[in-house]
């Protein structure tokens, strides 16, 4: 028998020491819950690229009724930007959620779908992309997707 061991690597500071750049993006992530449509949850959570042109795009979760049919904040702005602009690399992503009067303090960590559908844009366009977890107590920052799924399955595998 052997064993694997698997480990990540995650840089956790407080928003005061982000750049100014990431300040940016985690603001309009914060910005963007405030247009959740979350009527079951009452979790609304807000996303933000950054496109390698600079422009900064943001979404937001989006439910329904038939609960499965409803989407998450990150798949919903990743999909915006990627219909949008298909030829644009995505650099960043931010996220943050606000729940019961105020912007959790937690750091908001997204869930296995989307951290899926994070690691497809990062194969797709060759280029890892850096990922913000906003809480009110401090900021998780991951290099890549692939530090937020390790052992993930790819499209290396379909060939
Ligand atoms: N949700 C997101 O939008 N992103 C996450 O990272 C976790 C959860 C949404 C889905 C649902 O609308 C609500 O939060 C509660 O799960």
């Amino acid at each position: 028998m052997r064993e694997i061991k698997l480990t990540t690597k995650i840089a956790v500071y407080p928003i005061a020491e982000c750049s100014e750049m990431e300040k940016k993006l985690i603001e309009a992530a914060k910005e963007a819950t405030k247009k959740a449509y979350a009527p079951y949850s009452g979790f609304k959570v807000g996303a933000a690229v950054l496109l390698e042109n600079g422009e900064i795009i943001a979404g937001n979760n989006q439910e329904n009724a038939a609960y499965p049919s409803g989407l998450c904040a990150e798949r919903v702005t990743i999909f915006f930007a990627n219909a949008t602009y298909p030829d644009q690399r995505i650099e960043a992503i931010a996220v943050a959620a606000y729940h019961n009067g105020g912007f959790t303090d937690d750091v908001i960590t997204p869930c296995g779908g989307c951290r899926q559908v994070l690691l497809e844009t990062e194969n797709r366009f060759n280029r890892a992309i850096k990922i913000l977890l906003y809480g009110n107590e401090s900021v998780y920052k991951f290099e890549s997707a692939k530090d937020l799924l390790p052992f993930s399955f790819g499209d290396k595998m379909l060939k």
